[in-house]
């Protein structure tokens, strides 16, 4: 026995090291740094610089009456072919300046949420979609993490100068995955990050490479960049078919008539 003992201790012993080890640490998501762009917030995410979120006083920027001349949105909302009936969330919907766009395109059978984290963007949105006479546009209150949307239910994504100012960027992009449809598409339109000659902040522009960096992620594949813009690129992802099954909250997709009844906002 005294011989066997020695013999225990000496096999026990990684066994025991190993239980006292620390697990390894898991880099945090996001890096606060002292050196950073003025108009940033100091927060990065995988190696990109979140902008500040632009506030609702300036509303009116977004209905300047040249942006149609910088920004070719009509040409935009064409290209990409919105079907009649489609159920659609334009995130970040500020004024609803493009939502208005494409609620003439989708028709009286489809749906436009439109999201936004300020309240007051949202009154904002309401009294225009009124002035419009526009009835397909719901207002939806969501949050810096979660665009309350219902599970698997739309069509279409889409997101204007918005994805460079979200706060939480992967928390976002994991929970409008989850609201789409697999097969869904989702949009995301950005200032190139490549061309210095576009005369916007660095930090509220994206390179393709970044954007595609960031949304590797998630179970999302590239589609197309639709690069008839003169100062933005149109980034097409589209969600897995497959990816449902890793969505506990995608149980069934929603009805249409589930989404007809849904509140105006939460
Ligand atoms: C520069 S504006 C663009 C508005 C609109 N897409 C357009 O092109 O006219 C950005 C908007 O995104 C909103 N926003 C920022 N973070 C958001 C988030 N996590 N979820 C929803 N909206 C957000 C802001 O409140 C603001 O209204």
């Amino acid at each position: 026995m005294r011989q066997i003992l020695p013999l225990l201790a000496a096999a026990l012993l990684p066994i025991v090291l190993t239980a006292a080890e620390p697990a390894p640490a898991v880099p945090p998501r996001y890096e606060i740094r002292a050196d950073h762009d003025p108009n940033g917030t100091g927060k990065f995410y995988l190696g990109r610089e979140i902008a500040q979120v632009m506030g609702h006083r300036a509303a009116d920027w977004l209905e300047r009456p040249e942006r149609e001349e910088e920004e070719q949105t009509e040409k935009m909302v064409d290209a990409l072919k919105f079907r009649e009936g489609e159920i659609v969330a334009d995130i970040g919907v500020g004024s609803g300046y493009v939502a208005r766009k494409i609620a003439k395109r989708i028709g009286a059978s489809g749906i436009i949420y439109g999201v936004d984290i300020q309240q007051e963007m949202l009154a904002v949105l309401a009294k225009r979609m009124a002035m419009f006479r526009i009835t397909n546009v719901r207002p939806v209150l969501g949050t810096v993490t979660d665009p309350k949307l219902p599970p698997a239910s739309c069509d279409t994504m889409i997101l204007v100068d918005v994805y460079h100012e979200f706060d939480h960027p992967f928390e976002m992009v994991a929970a409008m995955t989850r609201g789409l449809k697999p097969g869904g598409r989702l949009v995301l339109v950005e200032f190139r990050g490549e061309d210095p000659s576009i005369p916007i902040k660095t930090i509220h522009k994206m390179t393709e490479a970044q954007v595609k960096k960031e949304m590797a992620v998630h179970p999302l594949d590239f589609a197309e960049n639709i690069s008839m813009l003169p100062w933005q690129h149109v980034l097409i992802f589209r969600k897995r078919a497959d990816s449902a099954a890793t969505d506990d909250c995608c149980v069934a997709p929603t009805s249409r008539a589930a989404l007809l009844q849904r509140p105006a906002a939460q």
